[in-house]
């Protein structure tokens, strides 16, 4: 238990099924927010947030689709009373050279998902902050890939670098309501996005190998965990005065010219 910055909080976390979206919610919980958790289908994290003392409404929401998701988070906040804290956290990762044939999909998918998927949830969720009267945080996951990119991650690159200007234009938006918004972005990060895009029949010390030259520090990839404490933070009043900030979580892969030798976005 990591203390109770978020006491009485609610939290939204999209994307919340696995990876860096399930360690969030887990992560808002222990600091003290009951959690609204949306993913393609209905995450499954009563044991982990009820473990907390805290509540949990899970539903199946694609952040593609503006009304399945406001349907969501209305059911949530129809339950909690409030909310204060919105992680924008779903996302998808493919790797295709922009000349092939199935860059189009790519490409098309990507802009859906990570780009319109967070507008979505941005304004699915503003109007409670704003009627809140109470300010709030909002945290959109974005990449190193906003600023660094690999062969074939055109479409990725491209979208967590829209999530870098639309964090910047809602933060400035919004601010008179005191609605903090903020971007992380992570290095490769061991969820199964990373597993998925990662090259076929490599041994762990073999990908631990293949990663490490992403990296400054002297890691093949961070835990979703690390990420989860820097969301956490923003989340807080320890964060109070922070926005329209982007924070790396990288372990100083934008210091250095390394990359992983085929693939892997991250
Ligand atoms: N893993 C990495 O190396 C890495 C690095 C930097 C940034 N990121 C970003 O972090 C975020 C989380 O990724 P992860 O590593 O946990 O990946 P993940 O694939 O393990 O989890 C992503 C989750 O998003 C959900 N999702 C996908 N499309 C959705 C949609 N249309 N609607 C609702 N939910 C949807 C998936 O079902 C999944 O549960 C993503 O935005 C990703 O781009 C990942």
């Amino acid at each position: 238990m990591t203390g109770g910055r978020l006491a009485g909080r609610v939290a939204l976390v999209t994307g919340a099924a696995r990876g860096q979206g399930k360690a969030h919610a887990v992560r808002l919980a222990q600091e003290g927010a009951d959690i609204i958790a949306t993913d393609l289908d209905v995450p499954d994290l009563s044991a982990e947030v009820e473990s907390c003392g805290r509540r949990l409404v899970a539903r199946a929401a694609d952040v593609r689709e503006a009304e399945g998701l406001r349907a969501a988070v209305a059911d949530g906040v129809a339950e909690f009373g409030r909310l204060d804290v919105v992680v924008a956290n779903a996302g998808v990762a493919q790797v295709a050279p922009s000349l092939s044939p199935e860059a189009e999909d790519v490409w098309r998918l990507a802009l859906e998902v990570n780009l319109t998927g967070v507008w979505n949830t941005c304004r699915a969720t503003l109007p409670y902050l704003i009627e809140g009267g109470r300010g709030g945080s909002m945290i959109i996951t974005g990449s190193t890939q906003a600023y660094k990119s690999t062969p074939g991650t055109a479409a990725y690159s491209a979208t967590k670098t829209g999530v870098l200007g639309l964090m910047r234009a809602l933060a400035i938006e919004y601010a008179e309501h005191m609605i903090r918004i903020n971007s992380v972005h992570p290095t490769t990060v061991w969820t199964p996005m990373l597993a998925e895009l990662s090259p076929d029949g490599m041994s762990e010390e073999e990908l631990r190998e293949f990663y490490r030259p992403v990296n400054g520090l002297p890691v093949p990839w961070v835990e979703p965990e690390d990420v989860s404490a820097a969301v956490a933070f923003l989340a807080s009043d320890d964060a109070r005065y922070i926005t329209g900030t982007a924070l790396p979580v990288d372990a100083g892969a934008l210091l250095v010219g390394g990359r992983a030798k085929r693939g892997g976005a991250s």
